[in-house]
């Protein structure tokens, strides 16, 4: 996709409001379709040569809206489409490397170490998956401490793009998890962004908090990372029996327009159950309406940005 060239477009989703339940509006088509528009998404091309890699933060400071679940299940299906892929846990709860099987408490080196401390190898705190071509590297309770011992540092919002830099040659995606925060780790990540994705529910608050997030997004842009763009929204939590949820994705698409992505991903409790399976949907249930969601948003993302 294309850069966002524009305040207005944000302006926009700034104005927008959800009306009231019982407004009136035709919301009584089931297909999120009908809203995002079908797209034709071309199968994904191997790669002959890999890297280097498109870095995409996943950032909400809502909780609970999918970041993790998005980062963990669009990474498995990029690798699976012969993409190399990093997962970055940028979040001190660990639940992107919980989300893998990993205890977090028992690592002895996750991001913070690399972030801390000048002497510890990258390669050392990246860890394999059981997908081929997924390799995460792991956070725990230790990275809330970075948050406030960063503030001293030279360029502190710079620190995850330095500590980045040497593996961006041999990636073709790295997915940055970051934490419900606008912190000085979430601005962290999209200082090392290409772009941000943005996991949105389907729910009636859902668009509250965002305008605060796209005046950040313009921060780090005018301040720290000038091409910084929106990958896209990704309308998350869809119950299609709801008129409600139908309601906020429409609202979302008269907002972001081409910006949201065709892919919604529908509410269903396969997702918890691969939390306590420890793998992504894509491998704990390939054949699940929530792995082919994901599978068709990785096309969506490979078409958007040849790679
Ligand atoms: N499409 C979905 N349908 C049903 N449950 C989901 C879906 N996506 C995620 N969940 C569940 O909702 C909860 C929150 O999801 P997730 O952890 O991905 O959100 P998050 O934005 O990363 O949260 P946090 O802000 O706390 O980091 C988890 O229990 C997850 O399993
Ligand atoms: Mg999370």
């Amino acid at each position: 996709m294309s850069s966002v060239d524009s305040n207005d477009k944000w302006a926009a989703l700034r104005a927008a409001q959800v009306p009231p339940a019982d407004s009136e509006g035709d919301f009584s088509s089931p297909d999120p379709e009908s809203y995002t528009g079908k797209r034709d998404i071309p199968q994904p091309q191997p790669l002959e040569r890999h890297g280097p890699a498109r870095v995409i933060a996943m950032a909400n400071q809502k909780g609970g809206v999918g970041k993790t679940t998005t980062t963990i299940n669009l990474g498995a299906a990029l690798a699976e489409y012969g993409r190399k892929v990093l997962l970055v846990d940028f979040d001190p709860q660990g639940a992107l490397s919980v989300g893998f099987g990993t205890n977090p408490h028992t690592l002895d080196l996750t991001v913070y170490n690399l972030l801390m401390q000048e002497d510890v190898d990258i390669d050392d705190v990246m860890m394999k998956t059981n997908v081929a071509g997924l390799r995460l590297m792991p956070a725990n309770i230790d990275l809330s401490a970075a948050e406030i011992q960063l503030v001293n540092e030279v360029a502190r919002e710079q620190t995850l793009a330095r500590v980045l830099r040497p593996v961006i040659p041999d990636f073709d995606f790295v997915l940055v998890d970051c934490q419900p925060s606008l912190g000085l780790l979430t601005v962290n990540a999209l200082t090392a962004a290409h772009s941000v994705l943005v996991p949105l529910e389907c729910e009636f608050f859902s668009l509250r908090g965002v305008a605060l997030l796209l005046d950040t997004i313009d921060k780090v842009r005018e301040r720290l990372n000038y091409d910084l763009e929106l990958e896209g929204i990704l309308a998350t939590m869809y119950d299609s029996r709801t008129t409600h949820s139908r309601q906020v994705l429409q609202r979302v698409v008269e907002a972001f327009g081409e910006k949201v992505f065709s892919t919604v991903i529908t509410r269903t409790v396969r997702f918890p159950e691969t939390t306590v399976a420890g793998e992504p949907i894509t491998t704990w249930a390939p054949a699940s309406s929530g792995a082919r969601a994901y599978r068709q948003l990785a096309r969506e993302l490979i078409a958007s940005t040849d790679k």
